[in-house]
């Protein structure tokens, strides 16, 4: 499995992962998320590869020491095998040097992640 960087041509596959967040149900407001993560560079949205399958994406909101992960979703046929889990330490490598913060909508699975990574 693999954490690529969005690019346009993963739109559609990306819509339909984060519709799965609970503050992303209207299409108008997956719009506006999806119009964030093409144009401003501090927010930056990565989708989980595996073999030819997107199953999962995560967005972060880049600070100068911090990033803020914002969105979270796993497809649901992939979901309890460790997937979310995965793509937070994967994350965690990409940027080891920057404290991970979470929000409000993301910080309960955010805390669950530290502790299995902790008890690693
Ligand atoms: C949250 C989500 C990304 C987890 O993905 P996943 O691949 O199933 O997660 P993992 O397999 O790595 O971990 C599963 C564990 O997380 C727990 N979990 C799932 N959703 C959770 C949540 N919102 N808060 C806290 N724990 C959660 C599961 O109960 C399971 O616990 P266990 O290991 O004790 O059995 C997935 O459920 C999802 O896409 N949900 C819809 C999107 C969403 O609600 N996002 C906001 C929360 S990040």
């Amino acid at each position: 499995m693999i954490l690529l960087r969005y690019k346009k041509a993963h739109e559609k596959i990306a819509m339909g992962l984060l519709s799965y967040m609970p503050g992303e149900k209207s299409v108008k407001k997956l719009q506006e998320t999806m119009q964030q993560y093409e144009t401003d560079e501090q927010s930056q949205l990565f989708l989980l590869k595996d073999h030819d399958d997107y199953i999962g994406v995560i967005g972060i909101e880049l600070e100068d020491d911090a990033y803020t992960v914002k969105h979270l979703s796993v497809n649901p046929s992939y979901r309890g095998e460790g997937i979310g889990t995965a793509m937070v330490s994967k994350l965690h490598e990409l940027f080891p040097d920057l404290e991970c913060r979470s929000t409000e909508q993301t910080e309960r699975f955010m805390k669950k992640c530290m502790e299995k990574e902790g008890a690693d």
